[in-house]
């Protein structure tokens, strides 16, 4: 039987919310649009707007926001101090936002949603994009990483959490994607910067269970896949965010580590389902 792939993030993304419980993890996203974009915008600092179909961090843009305080109001703050309300509008008055459009290594600022979205409908076209709450990344020596995490149907039909491992960004890119020069470290490595060892574990544990249960939950609208591959986002709060879910994982990145029993695994339950020749 042929194993089932499905490319459209916001398909995949409607699977794991018909369970309520997960959508903890689903950070708010949305079909592109100027509505959304606007709306978005008003909710979230940051915002990251990706195709649908997208791999590898190609076409993956993020919109920074931030408030400029044009001038000061140095007119009669004292006497406004018992008019909060008033003093208040003063504030807003004097501030503009600027909306930050990071794509590729590039960094354009664009004055209202408007003229960004005008910026954005280039690059996007026609196609569908999904416009996403930013997640504040943990760091790595000041580079933001996130996590791979493999699942896998094991020998007994069973969904078993096989691999997983950490994707540092290249410098000054805005996605930590492999093919689009991220570095590859244990997960361990970069927990342990941030967490004692309880913590790591447990939170090695909990992306094991994550797996799992995304896994079961994906299954029930795509009966026949096989693997899946997270991609998974920490924020300095230590909360774990499914940025995406992959149904094609690439395996031969477990490779890269010295146990390669991991590896081996791996292969053996991929063999099983079909997806490698057995005698490798
Ligand atoms: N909402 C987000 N918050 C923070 N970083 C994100 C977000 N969405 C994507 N990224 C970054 O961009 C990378 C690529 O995005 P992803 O959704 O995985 O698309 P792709 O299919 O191209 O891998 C992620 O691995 C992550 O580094
Ligand atoms: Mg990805």
């Amino acid at each position: 039987m042929r194993i089932q792939r499905v490319s459209s993030k916001w398909a995949k993304t409607k699977a794991i919310l018909r369970n309520r419980d997960l959508s903890i993890y689903i950070p708010d996203t949305r079909k592109y649009a100027l509505d959304t974009l606007k709306e978005m915008l008003l909710l979230y600092d940051m915002v990251y707007i990706k195709p649908d179909r997208g791999t590898y961090g190609t076409g993956v843009m993020r919109v920074e926001q931030r408030g400029v305080t044009l001038s000061a109001s140095d007119q009669g703050d004292q006497e406004n101090l018992e008019e909060p309300p008033e003093n208040l509008e003063v504030k807003v008055e004097n501030t503009k936002l600027m909306y930050i459009l990071r794509y590729r290594k590039s960094a354009e600022v664009y004055s209202s949603p408007e003229e960004l979205d005008r910026a954005l409908i280039k690059v996007i076209h026609n196609q569908s994009y999904l416009i996403q709450k930013g997640i504040d990344l943990l760091t790595h020596k000041q580079r933001p990483f996130d996590l791979r995490v493999l699942t896998q149907k094991n020998l007994d039909g069973l969904w078993e959490t096989t691999g997983m491992l950490s994707r540092i960004a290249a410098p000054q890119k805005i996605v930590t994607n492999y093919h689009s020069g991220g570095r590859i470290k244990s997960v361990k490595a970069v927990l342990e910067e941030h967490m004692n060892t309880f913590e790591v574990d447990s939170t090695i544990n909990q992306l094991k269970a994550l797996g799992v249960i995304m896994a079961r939950q994906l299954e029930r609208t795509y009966p026949g896949i096989k693997e899946i591959g997270l991609d998974v986002a920490i924020d300095p709060q230590h909360d774990l965010w499914l940025l995406e879910i992959n149904t094609l994982p690439s395996i031969v990145v477990f490779k890269l580590f010295p146990d390669r029993s991991i590896y081996r695994r791996i292969h053996r339950y991929a063999a099983a389902y079909g997806r490698v020749k057995k005698n490798h």
